[in-house]
């Protein structure tokens, strides 16, 4: 695995293209799950500069945290609540432009203003877990985002 990212690029497009195989490359000969997906959380927080970038594992009937990069978050989200219980209720990523507008958000922390949360799923079509990105700014994550951070999911999804 690489030592050190090499952040370049000025658009948001520009960043994810030089990104994406940087985090390719990370997970490359690792076999362990976590550790992998540490990185990746690591690699994404660091490369794209958010507020906010984590896991939630599927663990019987909750979404449990998992490796994050950011302030300390809830532990626990039942399925369908939030953003991010409603993603895996969904199966589907779901752009949330100003949080204080999603029903039912929940605030980890008041400094989060919008955030992009994206389903992984296993063989059979069951989200695995859900990746969480939250931002201090309003409407950041788009559909750009929702591309790229997808090639991500796919990514994660092999690592099993
Ligand atoms: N805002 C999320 C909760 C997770 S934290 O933001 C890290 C939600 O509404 O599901």
């Amino acid at each position: 695995m690489a030592e050190s990212l090499i952040l370049t690029g000025t658009t948001k497009k520009e960043k994810y293209e030089s990104l994406i195989p940087q985090i390719k490359a990370l997970v490359d000969g690792e076999s362990d799950y976590i550790a992998n997906i540490s990185n990746i959380m690591s690699a994404l927080k660091h490369g794209m500069d958010w507020f906010w970038v984590g896991v939630y594992f599927v663990k019987q009937e909750q979404l449990v945290l998992g490796p994050f990069q950011g302030p300390i978050a809830c532990t626990r989200i039942a399925f369908g609540k939030g953003v991010c219980g409603t993603s895996w209720k969904e199966k589907k990523t779901i752009i949330v432009e100003d949080v204080e507008k999603f029903p039912g958000h929940i605030a980890c922390s008041s400094l989060s203003q919008s955030e992009i949360v994206l389903p992984a799923f296993d063989q059979n079509g069951n989200v695995t877990l859900v990746l969480d990105v939250d931002s201090e700014h309003l409407a950041t994550f788009d559909e750009t985002d929702k591309f790229y951070l997808e090639q991500v999911m796919r990514l994660i999804e092999s690592l099993c």
